[in-house]
């Protein structure tokens, strides 16, 4: 008889993965507040769309409120990496709040440019999920030019006043491919839009992404560890699918694994979302390697070496306390 070769079961973990430069200086800003000023420290919403840093910094001390009414007068606050509307700035400024700002700076770029463009009178079509926090912000600095659109079926709702003077900007964690769509349906309708001066999409959606699109069509199932509200998490299991993968799932943590994923899976994908600390995907890797997926093979698209200084805010402080 022929022996029945069982195919090794192996893990392709996706590189780049998990934090951006972003997520990681907000995270050190919430520390270092800690540390430097002692709890509580307030933050406004989550400081980045993860579970598992949320819960951490809420038992070092951390106190995360929806609205800056929630503060007391004169407390210490945290700006989330997403972003807060001139409206927000003002509000905490008329409670005499101590503001430190964690606000990715390429989220601050995108900032710049609608108030550039709502400045020159355009219409701003903002592409970007609504009641997201980064969309907030964004469409907060100019809410009389801007108009989000939401995906490419949205294309034919827009209105606006001069065809001839039209730009799109966008929140910075989207889906590459489904932005692309958009602005397509969107240069038909008004054939003399604006691009953006430089890519809206950050670096590190776009590393993610192209990451699990190269593994992606090897894999019976991608794992992506991320949480439920983080944009960019939920996107790369739709980049996942649509790269091919048979099957792809969220996670907040390994613990979250169903066994019938795994049933029948020779090659399994694993990435993480840009605000997942790399402690949860090892977890991943572990609880795999439990279940017969022993070999774990990187498969590595680019390299990050950007990092961002801490907020200036902090920066003094820590200066003045030597
Ligand atoms: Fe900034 Fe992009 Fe991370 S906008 S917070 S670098 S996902």
């Amino acid at each position: 008889a022929t022996p029945t070769v069982t195919p090794t079961k192996r893990v392709l973990l996706a590189a780049p993965r998990g934090y951006c430069a972003g997520v990681d200086r907000a995270v050190v800003a919430v520390e270092k507040a800690l540390e430097t000023y002692g709890a509580p420290v307030y933050v406004r919403k989550e400081i980045v769309h993860n579970k598992h840093v949320v819960e951490t910094l809420r038992e070092r001390g951390a106190i995360f409120v929806n609205e800056t009414d929630e503060v007391p007068q004169g407390a210490r606050l945290v700006f989330s990496a997403h972003g807060v509307s001139p409206a927000v700035r003002d509000a905490a400024a008329a409670r005499s709040l101590e503001t430190i700002d964690a606000t990715c700076p390429l989220v601050t770029k995108v900032h710049k440019e609608a108030v550039r463009f709502a400045a020159d009178d355009y219409d701003i079509l903002l592409i970007g999920h609504t009641g997201h926090e980064e969309v907030e912000g964004t469409a907060g600095e100019a809410p009389d030019h801007v108009q989000v659109v939401n995906s490419p079926d949205e294309v034919d709702q827009v209105v606006v006043r001069d065809p001839a003077k039209v730009v799109w900007i966008s929140q910075t964690t989207l889906s590459v491919d489904e932005t692309m769509e958009t602005v397509r349906r969107l240069r038909e309708r008004f054939p003399s839009l604006q691009d953006p001066p430089s890519d809206d999409i950050c670096y590190a959606t776009q590393n993610r992404q192209v990451a699990v699109k190269k593994l992606a069509p090897s894999c019976d199932v991608v794992i992506v560890v991320g949480s439920a509200n983080s944009s960019n998490s939920v996107r790369l299991v739709e980049v996942a699918l649509q790269a091919g993968a048979r099957a792809s799932y969220r996670v907040d943590r390994a613990a979250e694994i169903e066994d019938a994923w795994l049933e029948n899976a020779a090659t399994v994908g694993v990435t993480s979302g840009a605000s997942v600390p790399e402690i949860l995907v090892r977890d991943v890797i572990a609880h795999l390697g439990t279940h017969g997926f022993g070999e774990v093979e990187e498969v590595r698209t680019a390299t990050e070496e950007l990092m961002f200084s801490l907020p200036k805010e902090l920066r003094s402080s820590l200066k003045a306390a030597g």
